[in-house]
């Protein structure tokens, strides 16, 4: 059998770079998905092409019902929520603190950092109600960031709400670690999506001096492929890997390492 048969998996931000390979992979592995993403047509296209299709509902993170009706979306469809990837994260503007528009920092934080706790907080007691019904818990990834980890000029508000992700994973996995729920953190640096090419955009759409810069300090000196990242989300995922809890998975060609 394979790692994700059978299995009920939600996936948010599932029409973006990470986020529409892994509906890809957990389709073909044979997951039944519930997926979610802020842009409803593109969420719509992307079920009608998947084999055996998706349970979608389409809103903003940023709002506590969506999490709540999710999270009741797979446990009406598929009876549970086995596994979930909260992976909706919006970039910021590549500038220094002080010219951060406030307005933009309340969104990032609203988006990246609370839809995250928003989501957590619908998800963990209907996988602790599992656990205690049927002894299977379940697993959460949180896809957070290099910038999660260490400080990261020209994003500070990005990386406040990653650190906040990385507080929130390390401090669930604890709460949870007896009630049959892992919680952990895929830390990427740059890899090939949207997001990079919206930070090329923010930076003032010079992509050769913003490849440069996001590759500074990358001692493999290159962007992640999307597949390198997405292999490492699954890792997390994996219901084998089952003593894994409270960590995060740095996936930035060696970046934390230096
Ligand atoms: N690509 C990178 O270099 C990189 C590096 C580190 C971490 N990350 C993180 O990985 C995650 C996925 O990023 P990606 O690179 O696939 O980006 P992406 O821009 O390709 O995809 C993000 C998806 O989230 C959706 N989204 C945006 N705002 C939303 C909202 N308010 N509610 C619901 N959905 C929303 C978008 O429509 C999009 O489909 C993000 O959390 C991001 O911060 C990305």
């Amino acid at each position: 059998m394979s790692r994700f048969e059978g299995r009920s998996v939600l996936v948010t931000g599932a029409t973006g770079g990470f986020g529409r390979r892994l509906a890809e992979r957990l389709a073909a592995d044979g997951a039944r998905l519930v997926l979610s993403d802020i842009d409803p047509k593109a969420l719509d296209d992307l079920a009608e092409r998947l084999p055996g299709g998706a349970a979608t509902l389409a809103g903003d993170v940023a709002r506590e019902d969506l999490s709540e009706a999710l999270v009741e979306l797979a446990v009406k469809r598929f009876g549970q929520l086995d596994i979930a990837i909260n992976n909706a994260g919006i970039a910021q503007s590549f500038v220094k603190l002080p010219q951060v528009p406030s307005d933009e920092a309340r969104r990032i934080i609203e988006i990246d950092l609370l839809g995250v706790f928003y989501a957590m907080k619908h998800q963990i007691p209907v996988m602790e109600k599992q656990f205690r019904t049927t002894g299977a818990g379940g697993t959460i990834v949180n896809i957070a960031s290099v910038a999660g980890l260490a400080g990261a000029a020209r994003l500070s508000v990005y990386a406040a709400a990653k650190h906040g992700v990385v507080g929130l994973t390390r401090s669930a996995a604890s709460e949870y670690a007896t009630r049959g729920i892992r919680v952990n953190a895929v830390c990427p640096s740059f890899a090939r999506t949207q997001m990079v090419g919206d930070f090329v955009r923010l930076a003032g759409g010079n992509e050769k001096d913003a490849h440069t810069e996001l590759t500074r300090g990358v001692p493999m000196k290159r962007v992640a492929e999307v597949d390198e990242v997405v292999e490492v989300i699954l890792f997390a995922a994996d219901p084998k890997n089952s003593f894994m809890t409270g960590h995060t998975l740095s996936v930035d060609g060696g970046i934390m390492a230096i």
